[in-house]
């Protein structure tokens, strides 16, 4: 079949046949294999929900607990990696540096046995487990700390929140933690899960894969998109001051951080979870200045940009929600990486039951037949102020 028409960003054109999860963009309806996002959130956990995402159906009692165990087993990384990261500059992202470490993990379990079900699922087991690790070490390490050992006697949130302060969490905000991770799980055809696929295709291994995603993240029009709203808030400064700042980012044609999605022209239904989320924390721990500025945000974009489909999406509360539970603003996006490891691990099992490389086609519109010019003759180019 031979489809000519280029489409920029492949807009609307399937990549995959997937029953992991399913988006109602018109309706604003999400769904983690056939279950609401919303029930999910209310009833589950992370981890039982990374297992349905990855396993196809929620575990039993005992499957659970032998998932949540094996994890616990696993959390711990290398001393070599950990030396490794004794090395990254303070400066840098930490997406940057979670994306090396995580593809570091490939050259300490190097072993690649794709059709061997119990190397898939270490692989699942180890990402979940130690992706989470490497975010507080990263963070510990660059302020000058050594890493926190994880905590066994802690569960997933708990443990990675602990690991950030190494104090036990208040429950409440490791439940909001925990959901948080639910949230950002999985979300159908997205940049980032495109690229595992795509890397995933290739046969290589799972770190590589969940590198390549890490990297696709990372981007502002993506999971950057979270810090980038609460520079925005700091920006706006005042609820008196929303108005002329959304009109002057309308006017400039500058995309508004936490707004827009690609599927839903309704408000993400995760948007709204985590609205009350944030609601429950300020309820519990105090009023947050910004919250007001948000709200007027949202009311101002809606009022402008509604009638164009465009309104709160995943990133624009989640940010006030991490704020609240300590965390630095720049380890959003790496918190996002933390629950979406799931849905990637997701798709690289399901890319590799029916596999065939990814290889796309163009539209060419180079020239043809143009002759080799000795250097000597060359003019200075003229195009693009070589
Ligand atoms: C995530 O795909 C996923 O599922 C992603 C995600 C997931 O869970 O994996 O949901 C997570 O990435 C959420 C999105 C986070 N990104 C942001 O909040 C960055 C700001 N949003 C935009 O960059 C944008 O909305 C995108 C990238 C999210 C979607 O862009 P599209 O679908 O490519 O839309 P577009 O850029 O073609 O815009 C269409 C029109 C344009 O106006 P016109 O030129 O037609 O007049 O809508 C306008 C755009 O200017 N527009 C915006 C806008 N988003 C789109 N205008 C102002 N602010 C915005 N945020």
């Amino acid at each position: 079949m031979n489809v000519c028409e280029y489409i920029p960003g492949l807009e609307n054109i399937p990549a995959a046949r997937s029953s992991i999860s399913y988006v109602d963009g018109q309706e604003g309806i999400l769904e983690y294999r056939g279950i609401r996002i919303e029930e999910l959130a209310e009833k589950g956990s992370f981890l039982e929900t990374a297992y349905l995402l990855i396993w196809g159906e929620l575990p039993t009692k005992s499957e659970l607990e032998i998932f949540e165990m094996d994890i616990r087993y696993h959390r711990r990384i290398k001393y070599r990696i950990r030396d490794m990261m004794k090395c990254f500059p303070e400066t840098g992202h930490p997406m940057d540096a979670l994306q090396t470490s995580a593809a570091a993990l490939g050259l300490f379990y190097a072993r690649r046995a794709l059709d061997n079900p119990d190397y898939i699922r270490k692989a699942v087991v180890r990402l979940l487990a130690k992706i989470p690790t490497m975010v507080a070490a990263s963070h510990q390490m660059r302020r000058g700390n050594d890493p926190i050992q994880p905590n066994d006697n802690l569960d997933y949130a708990a443990n990675f929140l602990y690991m950030m302060t190494e104090r036990k969490p208040d429950p409440l905000e490791a439940r909001i933690f925990d959901v948080c991770l639910t949230l950002h799980a999985e979300h159908t055809m997205n940049a980032s899960t495109f690229s595992a696929m795509v890397t995933a295709s290739t046969l290589t291994d799972p770190y590589a894969v969940v590198a390549s995603a890490v990297g696709t993240l990372a981007g502002p029009l993506h999971g950057g998109a979270n810090e980038e709203v609460l520079r925005m808030l700091e920006e706006i400064g005042s609820v008196e001051n929303v108005r002329p700042y959304i009109e002057n980012c309308i006017v400039n044609k500058h995309k508004i951080m936490g707004f827009g999605h690609r599927v839903y022209k309704v408000k993400d239904p995760r948007a709204n979870i985590l609205q009350s989320l944030a609601e429950q924390l300020f309820e519990k721990t105090g009023h947050d200045e910004y919250y007001a500025i948000a709200l007027e945000v949202e009311k101002v974009v809606e009022e402008k940009l509604g009638h164009k489909g465009i309104y709160a999406n995943v990133d624009f509360y989640s940010g006030l929600v991490y704020r609240k539970l300590g965390i630095p603003s720049d380890l959003f996006t790496p918190l996002f990486a933390i629950a979406r490891v799931a849905g990637w691990l997701a798709h690289w099992k399901e890319q590799l039951a029916v596999n065939r490389i990814f290889r796309p086609t163009q539209v060419y519109i180079g020239e043809h037949n143009m002759p080799y010019i000795p250097i000597e003759k060359r003019a200075m180019s003229q195009r693009n102020g070589h």
